[in-house]
């Protein structure tokens, strides 16, 4: 049986006061839910804040990224040690906006976005190896562009991403990932991708983890959807056989949706 999860991007958006203030609003209303596991990932610095927030609910802490040695000589990075010290159990990995993948290029942009922001399957198997001796499970996410989907690269793009991030692993290493399909064209711009076509993507992926792994693996591992999820889509989503729950940007950083969203969730 996987538990359904629901986890909160809060990106590059809230204070460390503003973001305990909606961490307090959460507990409130459903910081004691056991039916799903809610993750709140807001920034680095508003981590500690949130922690001492949900200390004591059944709310867990994620951050949005980390950098793979435990310490050293790299300005600006924050280590898999630190986000356990401040409370962390998730990490987000590998999301399109660390990619630099971003969902509509400004052409006079995207070279700086890739340079500035350019995490790869090289980068993401070295933070899998860093992070998951740690205990931090890792939410790694996946998806294509429109340019690829329309070329009709989706699998391959995703097989690729899931392949390069998991080589070297074998599956007793692996069952605490969470995988999270995350198409770059529905990611912040309100096109979310059907709930049908989301759930055979999220199938696809489980069976190329049974393929490359185990079958117990594939049982285990829960694969969420992320890309403009909203209280008005996440019904029909979360009621997929194969989507274990869901990524929310926006929609996060709104007590009232990101609450509806929470009870929108299905059994599986
Ligand atoms: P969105 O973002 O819900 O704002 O589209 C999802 C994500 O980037 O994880």
């Amino acid at each position: 049986m996987r538990t359904c999860l629901i986890a909160g991007n809060w990106k590059m958006n809230l204070t460390p006061t503003e973001s305990t203030a909606l961490a307090r609003t959460l507990r409130q209303r459903i910081g004691m839910r056991t039916d799903v596991e809610i993750v709140l990932c807001p920034p680095f610095v508003s981590l500690p804040a949130v922690a001492d927030v949900i200390r004591g609910s059944e709310m867990k802490l994620g951050a949005q990224n980390v950098f793979w040695q435990d310490s050293g000589a790299y300005t600006g990075q924050i280590s898999p040690p630190m986000l356990v010290a401040v409370g962390c159990e998730y990490v987000i990995l590998g999301h399109s906006e660390t990619r630099g993948r971003f969902g509509t290029p400004d052409p006079n942009l995207t070279d700086d976005l890739l340079r500035y922001f350019s995490e790869n399957e090289a980068t993401l198997n070295r933070k899998l190896r860093a992070v998951l001796p740690h205990g931090l499970k890792p939410i790694l996410c996946v998806g294509e562009t429109l340019e690829e989907r329309q070329q009709g690269q989706t699998e391959a793009v995703i097989y690729r991403q899931l392949d390069g991030a998991l080589e070297g692993f074998d599956a007793d290493e692996l069952f605490d990932l969470v995988i999270a399909y995350e198409p770059v064209w529905a990611i912040g711009t309100g096109q979310v991708c059907e709930a049908e076509e989301a759930d055979r993507i999220c199938r696809l992926i489980r069976a190329h983890i049974r393929e490359r792994f185990t079958d117990e693996l594939s049982a285990f591992v829960r694969v969420l959807y992320g890309g403009s999820v909203k209280a008005s889509n996440a019904h029909a989503l979360l009621h997929q056989p194969d989507i274990d729950g869901v990524l929310v940007g926006g929609a996060s950083l709104n007590a009232e949706e990101f609450e509806q969203i929470s009870y929108c969730a299905g059994s599986r």
